[in-house]
């Protein structure tokens, strides 16, 4: 039997990642087990689609707390009582505390919209769409205690076309985030991420992109 790791994933809104996450592991994709879904807004429609796949979920709203590592510490608590082995960050808008980086070194992933380490923080989608950015994408890290700059385990590259509005350009990099998150998660899965200072090092690569042409944007007559 394969293993299947025990994941925590947190999210606040949509839950557009987390489907994807299902449905990778629904379709045999993904050696994953999700031992909850945890969200901090009652009504974030990602809770809905993790009871459509009943995948148990609990709401720990984070008003009323006295700081962030206490609102920290109960949601440490709950995932580590559900026997979580990698937390993933799907769309959880909040700023982890070094408590709860600290309480699962090296086994947080977030995905950001962009890639990394350009247009850190909120809105990295608009960030590359006003600077005026040939290719935008997005990138899957594991989390360190710096804002989206922990070491980097996939990305993937999107053209910004020149009919875009900041929308368009958003849905092709979430198109993206949708195949890059669930295979972080799997070679996370198969013990496959060895982490190196800054960088990540994927064992047992099935090839490398060093064939591929490069993309140009806008192409080359
Ligand atoms: C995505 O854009 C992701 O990159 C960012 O938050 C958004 C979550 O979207 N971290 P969804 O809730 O998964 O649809």
């Amino acid at each position: 039997m394969k293993r299947h790791v025990p994941i925590g994933v947190l999210l606040s809104g949509g839950g557009t990642n987390l489907q994807a996450i299902i449905d990778a592991i629904e379709q045999d994709r993904l050696d994953a087990e999700i031992r909850t879904v945890v969200s901090n807004r009652e009504s974030a429609y990602g809770l809905t689609r993790a009871r459509n796949h009943d995948i148990p979920t609990t709401v720990i709203d984070h008003r009323g707390h006295a700081s962030r590592e206490a609102y920290d510490q109960v949601v440490v608590e709950h995932l580590q009582s559900q026997g979580v082995e990698l937390v993933v960050l799907a769309g959880f808008m909040r700023l982890l505390s070094p408590y709860f980086v600290q309480s699962f070194p090296n086994r947080i992933m977030n995905i950001h919209p962009a890639l990394s380490p350009a247009f850190a923080g909120l809105h990295g989608q608009r960030q590359a769409f006003e600077y005026g950015v040939r290719f935008a994408g997005c990138t899957v890290h594991f989390v360190s205690e710096g804002c989206d700059e922990g070491p980097i385990i996939i990305q993937a590259v999107v053209p910004v076309l020149p009919d875009d509005t900041e929308e368009t350009l958003a849905q092709r990099i979430l198109a993206q985030e949708h195949r890059i998150y669930p295979r972080a998660i799997q070679l996370y899965s198969e013990g496959r991420l060895v982490i190196e200072g800054r960088k990540v090092r994927v064992t047992g690569e099935d090839g490398d992109t060093r064939g591929e042409t490069a993309l140009v944007n806008p192409p080359l007559p």
